[in-house]
């Protein structure tokens, strides 16, 4: 096993490190220009879906939220559910709904019910998945896979970079496909993921998260906050940090912050604010209302967000890529300060407590 790790104390650091490789297999020969190309999606695979839904859990389910946020934005009627609640509560499909069920294994329990669920009603159903051969892969009507190689540490890192990276190309093809149209941005879009692997190098090589993390041992909770596709790596952010520190962590929509969360906030709460340029400067009055509770803040955000990076007591920079693909960057950031923080207070970081890295029960 220490052979396999390589030069890295834990799986998790090689698989962080892993991700710009990771990403160049899952975008290899799928960019052709401004458009994409999906081995078994040619162009019109998708004519007659009018509704996509997402299932998923855990890092997954982070993924298929910043999916349904790609989606929506480019006019698609698209929802993420959580699979537990979706195979319990099923919502409303019908042949003209692509259900996608996102699994790096292609084996949780609660995500293979959500889609048997979804095909006895008459969905389409699609696995997005890391694995050929799981399950998902072979009860799905199609499977389309993130090519992100094998991942053992329990916490999932470069799987969700590709799940997203996947996502994106797929949005591509599904809007071309329901609406006539590519998305609209679809020239830039597909320049800034073309260039995500070289983007998230750029994070994984800076080393500024393992001395915020250092700093901010003994606090009494971690908030992460975001807004768009940065509130699901707000929640992606808080998971990865709780599963392997045990520290308590929690995700929020930055506008809820007023709404509940605040009374939890004090000097000793930091709060990681996630900046993608898309919000104008709400993510920054955030930021005020924090650190006049006395939280010390931290932003990721572009390196450009000098806005952010007045406004907060640290700032980890990340590339000033497309917004739609910020996100993905910081969360890169996110995964070190975890990662930092949970080797500074030794964890176990590859099998942290009580978790699995598949759960094949229900
Ligand atoms: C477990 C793992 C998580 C993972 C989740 C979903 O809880 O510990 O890291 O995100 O399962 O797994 P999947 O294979 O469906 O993506």
């Amino acid at each position: 096993e220490d052979a396999k790790k390589g030069s890295y104390d834990h799986f998790m650091l090689k698989e962080i490190h892993e991700q710009p490789m990771a990403l160049r297999q899952t975008l290899h020969g799928r960019i052709d220009g401004d458009d994409v190309v999906l081995e078994d999606f040619p162009p019109g695979s998708f004519e007659g879906i009018s509704r996509v839904q997402l299932v998923a859990c855990g890092t997954s389910y982070h993924a298929g939220a910043y999916g349904e946020w790609l989606l929506s934005n480019d006019g698609i009627d698209a929802n993420t559910f959580i699979a537990s609640e979706y195979a319990a509560y099923p919502a409303p499909v019908d042949e003209e709904t692509l259900v996608i069920g996102v699994t790096q294994s292609g084996e949780t329990a609660d995500t293979l019910e959500a889609l048997q669920s979804a095909r006895d009603r008459g969905a389409r159903t699609l696995a997005l998945t890391n694995v050929i051969g799981s399950t998902a892969a072979r009860t799905c009507d199609d499977a389309l896979f993130i090519r992100a190689g094998p991942e053992i540490g329990v916490a999932a890192t470069k799987t969700f970079s590709s799940q997203v990276a996947t996502l994106t190309l797929l949005a591509e093809r599904l809007v071309r496909d329901v609406t006539g149209e590519p998305t609209a941005d679809h020239e830039a879009r597909l320049d800034a993921l073309a260039d995500l692997p070289e983007h998230v190098e750029a994070v994984t090589t800076d080393t500024r998260a393992e001395a915020i993390a250092q700093q901010r041992l003994g606090d009494d909770g971690h908030f992460f906050v975001g807004r768009g596709n940065a509130f699901s790596v707000a929640l992606e952010g808080a998971l990865k940090f709780k599963e392997i520190t045990y520290e308590h962590a929690e995700g929020f929509a930055a506008g809820e912050l007023k709404h509940g969360p605040l009374a939890l906030v004090t000097s000793d709460t930091p709060v990681f604010a996630i900046g993608t340029g898309q919000h104008g400067n709400r993510l920054e009055s955030n930021i005020n209302e924090v650190r006049a509770r006395g939280a010390p803040v931290v932003a990721v955000a572009p390196r450009t967000a000098t806005d952010l990076m007045d406004a907060a007591d640290e700032f980890l920079p990340v590339p000033a890529t497309h917004p739609d693909l910020v996100a993905v960057l910081a969360n890169v950031q996110l995964q070190l300060i975890a990662y930092h923080a949970a080797d500074a207070m030794d964890r176990s970081i590859d099998k942290p407590r009580n978790l699995a890295k598949s759960v094949t029960v229900e």
